[in-house]
């Protein structure tokens, strides 16, 4: 039909099969070739049935999602599915779809046009386009429920996660499930079919009652709990809830509505900015693809506290064998005793079985020395924060470990540098930069020492994905990416309670913003302590009569760590839920006074602008200095390691979109009232706003194919 859509006959079967590699997504002439097939099929009086089929390792993972952003700025018209889909729901032969892989978005939709779907046993089909912001806008809101159920539907399509081939046979979404040769089983069937009356998905009308009708209510409180802000899930209910009020023509066009709303709104911009974002992190200028990878089969990590107990629970869980080395049976004990309960809250949850967490647990060896650490592939240290200790604990490895193994270091924020000179062979030494809680958080930063062979980033970025983590690459530097930035955010949150915002206003504020928790809010978290500690080892670096905050360390100074003291910026209940604390509002008033900082009313805005756009200047110098690669390794990094909010994108996104003349605008005002020690503004930014620039136009400069 052309070269995206092939048809042959077997028989009297044809056979139509699709054919744009690698995920045989609906780009320009996939549509239009189907379309043609099917209709050359249906002309062709030696076929009986049709069976449509894709190519390599999938059947179709939807709609071509470069396209979408082609189609807001206008460079292409928008081209409805719908009535592609009509037509093979309306060909007078029975089609019978074959899925294996995926079939998701417009892949499902293409399926569920057709009038029956074989299935392999180990597909997936699923509506995930709320993950991009959108809903699906072929039908699917309107044929899934038909098949599936309205309950079914209103949570695939509200929530996004695929679903697998035996739940898609319970359902109804498939017919059969084909254990192997998915081709010649679909054949076979397509002829068993092939004299029966043949429904059409969308005349079914048998699932469309006897269901709950608080679903809808039920849906939309767990898409405000757990996808907060966001308006695609919220748009996708509305969508399935006309399913069985309305004609199934009638709920086509509510759902093009919600289609058009969402797909022109800067949120779906921001969540197909993030998918891409996550595939382009793994391309690095100057490691090619083909880079030699070292075999990573036994991993080592010394030290089993809150972030080694973490990383190795990571190893385990990808079946890899983990050594789990600490300094004391008590430390060795708490650390594992950890690890089994985290396990065992998973099993209580049912997120897998008991024989799981067994095997795990079985994958994880605990001792206090370094036996068996020769035979392994990577050694990750997350031993306490301090500079000795590291070189210490690499000088032992690095007598201990075979050749060809790599010595990762979990520094938050120390020089991997330095570190790697304790040892023989800094061109093996690499930081791994996990995330606390290490086994939940998906970031991973893996940072690049200046002698870092390229094999151990390429064999790290590749390791990240079996870890089931995103992994980005930092330049070496205080804090590296994530951190670093996370210095100017917290200072300028601290600076607003002195200059006269509440605690809590701060805190709502960026939380009303999008963040998962307020910046205050975070510190008591994580325990003020240990800026505290920081701080005082770096009392050194402070410039005179640069201002630094000062009610984090008299808090510290009154015993008030935070959440773990009960105390920290607010007071917590026993529920660990905050409260204004009355003495610690005077305690800031007190401080701003002694420091002449005058107070007065601060707004929301005020808020916003100072917190976030610190953190884009802050950003904009990493860039300039090469410490990230590009403006969406920056948004990786927040959205996944610091509860920035999905749907803004990032905050290098989220400065494009406010636009970076205003940005600039804004951070120089604020480096007119606060000095340029905290605000001058990053050259990068400074030189993009004067052209007109945006990050993404700087990223487009740096792509790499
Ligand atoms: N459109 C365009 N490109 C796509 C794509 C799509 N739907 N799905 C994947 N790709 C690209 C990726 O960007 C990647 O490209 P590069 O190699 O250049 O980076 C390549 O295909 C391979 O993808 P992955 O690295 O993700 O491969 P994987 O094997 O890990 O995962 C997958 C495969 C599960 C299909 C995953 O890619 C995925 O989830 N894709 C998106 C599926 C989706 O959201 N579909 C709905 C689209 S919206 C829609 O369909 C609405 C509508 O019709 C109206
Ligand atoms: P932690 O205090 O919970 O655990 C450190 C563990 O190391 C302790 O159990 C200690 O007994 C052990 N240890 C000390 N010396 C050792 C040695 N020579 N051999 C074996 N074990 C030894 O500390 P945490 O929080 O796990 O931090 C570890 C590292 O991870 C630090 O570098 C920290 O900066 C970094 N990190 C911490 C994060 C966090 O949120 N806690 C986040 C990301 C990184």
């Amino acid at each position: 039909m052309n070269e995206l859509v092939k048809l042959m006959r077997s028989e009297d079967v044809a056979v139509i099969t699709i054919d744009n590699p690698p995920v045989n997504a609906l780009s320009p002439g996939v549509p239009e070739g189907l379309l043609a097939a099917i209709q050359s099929a249906a002309a062709d009086a030696a076929v009986k049935s049709v069976v449509v089929i894709g190519a390599g390792s999938t059947f179709i993972a939807g709609a071509d999602i470069r396209e979408f952003g082609k189609m807001v700025s206008g460079e292409r018209p928008r081209i409805s599915l719908l009535p592609l889909l009509l037509a093979i729901e309306d060909s007078p032969k029975p089609v019978v779809m074959a899925i294996h892989g995926q079939a998701l978005g417009g892949g499902l939709e293409v399926a569920m046009a057709g009038h029956y779907r074989v299935i392999a046993p180990r597909a997936q089909v699923g509506q995930p386009e709320v993950k991009l912001g959108i809903i699906p806008g072929a039908g699917g809101t309107q044929r899934l429920p038909r098949l599936a159920g309205v309950a079914k539907a209103v949570e695939m399509c509200a929530f996004g996660e695929p679903i697998s081939a035996p739940e898609a046979l319970a359902l109804g979404i498939a017919d059969r499930i084909i254990e192997a040769d998915l081709l010649g089983g679909a054949v076979a069937f397509a002829r068993e079919v092939a004299n029966r009356p043949a429904s059409k998905t969308r005349e079914r009308q048998e699932k469309l009652a006897g269901f709950d009708p608080s679903v809808f209510a039920a849906a939309r409180d767990t898409a405000q709990k757990t996808r907060r802000g966001q308006k695609a899930p919220l748009a996708a209910i509305d969508a399935v809830e006309a399913s069985p009020k309305l004609s199934f023509e009638e709920g086509c066009r509510v759902e093009a509505r919600l289609f058009n709303e969402c797909l022109y709104s800067n949120q779906s911009r921001a969540l197909i900015h993030a998918f891409f974002g996550e595939r382009t992190v793994n391309k690095i200028p100057d490691i090619p693809k083909n880079t030699p990878l070292r075999e990573i089969r036994r991993a080592a990590v010394v030290g089993a506290g809150t972030m080694g107990g973490g990383i190795a629970m990571n190893y385990a869980n990808a079946g890899i064998p983990v050594i789990v080395k600490e300094v004391s049976q008590e430390a060795l004990d708490r650390g594992l005793s950890t690890i089994r309960k985290n396990y065992a809250n998973s099993v209580a949850k049912g997120r897998f079985s008991q024989a799981v967490m067994d095997e795990r647990m079985a994958l994880i060896t605990p001792q206090l020395t370094y036996d068996g650490f020769e035979e392994a592939d990577i050694i990750v240290e997350a031993v306490f924060e301090g500079m000795g200790l590291k070189k210490q604990v690499f000088r032992e490895i690095d007598l201990v470990a075979k050749p060809s193994c790599i010595l990762a270091s979990n520094t938050s924020s120390l020089d991997i540098d330095e570190i790697a000179s304790a040892t023989r062979r800094p061109e093996s030494v690499i930081g791994h930069h996990f995330f606390s809680p290490a086994n939940v958080m998906r970031l991973l930063e893996v940072v690049r020492g200046k002698a870092t062979a390229r094999e151990a980033i390429a064999t790290s970025m590749a390791l990240a994905k079996r870890l089931k983590k995103v992994a980005v690459l930092a330049g070496n530097c205080r804090g590296f990416i994530g951190n670093r930035m996370l210095g100017p955010y917290f200072r300028e949150a601290q600076f607003l309670i002195e200059e006269g915002a509440t605690v809590e206003a701060v805190n709502q504020t960026l939380y009303d913003f999008g963040w998962a928790m307020g910046p205050l809010a975070v510190s008591d978290l994580a325990g003020l302590d240990v800026g505290w500690r920081i701080r005082k080892e770096f009392k050194h670096l402070e410039k005179p009569g640069v201002r630094v905050p000062l009610v984090a360390d008299r808090l510290c100074e009154l015993g008030r760590f935070g959440q773990k003291t009960g105390r920290g910026f607010s007071l917590y209940d026993e529920n660990r839920r905050p409260l204004a604390d009355p003495e610690t509002a005077a305690l800031i008033e007190q401080v701003a006074r002694q420091a002449g900082i005058e107070r007065r009313a601060v707004q929301a805005e005020e808020i916003v602008d100072r917190c976030l756009f610190a953190l884009v200047n802050e950003g904009a110098r990493l860039l300039g200095e090469g410490i990230a690669l590009r403006a969406v390794d920056i948004d990786i990094v927040y959205l996944n390691g610091y509860g920035f909010p999905a749907w803004r994108g990032g905050p290098m996104f989220y400065a494009d979109t406010v636009g970076l003349e205003k940005v600039l605008g804004r951070v120089r005002e604020f480096e007119a009232r606060h000095g340029s020690d905290l605000w001058s503004p990053a050259p990068l930014l400074e030189q993009l706003a004067s052209d007109g620039n945006t990050f993404a136009g700087y990223d487009k400069q740096m792509a790499v194919d």
